[in-house]
């Protein structure tokens, strides 16, 4: 009887984990996925001449920039995440985060400012994956 308990207990402790672990969000492969996108369209974007953008260029790369932005967020919340992961985290976080703002200013130097940005964006994304993934081959 008490075995039964035991294993009926022990079962409903494993599906809880298993919901909970699921509900710690998107997964760092998906996290990067999303941020891959974007991370081409400012890579695209940034090879344009000022004259050749629109506004609505504009307005995607900033979107670009606070999505990867908040996937670092995101990332950080995740539960087993050590210092090291945050710090490189919390680099890409900047990099981003000065792309949706500098997005937003003046638009004389921006597409030269966003392009400074995404070298700093492309080394802080590459130094995850070259300590944590470098077996992967990843670009950046
Ligand atoms: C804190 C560490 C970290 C940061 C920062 C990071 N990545 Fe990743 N990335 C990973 C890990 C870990 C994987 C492997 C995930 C897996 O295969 O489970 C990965 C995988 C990828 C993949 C392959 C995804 C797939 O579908 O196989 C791409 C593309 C990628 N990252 C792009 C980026 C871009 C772009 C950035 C910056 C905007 C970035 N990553 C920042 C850790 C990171």
């Amino acid at each position: 009887m008490l075995i039964k308990r035991f294993v009926t207990a022990s079962l409903v402790l494993l599906f809880v984990g298993a919901i909970s672990a699921d509900s710690y969000g998107a997964s760092s492969r998906e996290l990067c996925a999303s941020s891959a996108k974007e991370f081409q369209k400012i890579n695209r974007l940034k090879g344009y001449f000022p004259e050749e953008l629109s506004d609505a260029d504009y307005q995607t790369i900033q979107q670009a920039g606070a999505t990867i932005k908040g996937n670092e967020e995101e990332r950080i919340k995740s539960a087993n995440v050590d210092a090291n992961t945050r710090s490189l985290s919390k680099l890409v976080a900047i990099h981003a985060g000065h792309i949706e703002d500098r997005a937003k200013g003046d638009k004389v130097g921006l597409i030269e400012d966003v392009g400074h940005s995404y070298r700093f964006l492309f080394l802080s994304c590459r130094s995850c994956h070259q300590i944590y993934q470098t077996e992967a081959g990843l670009a950046p």
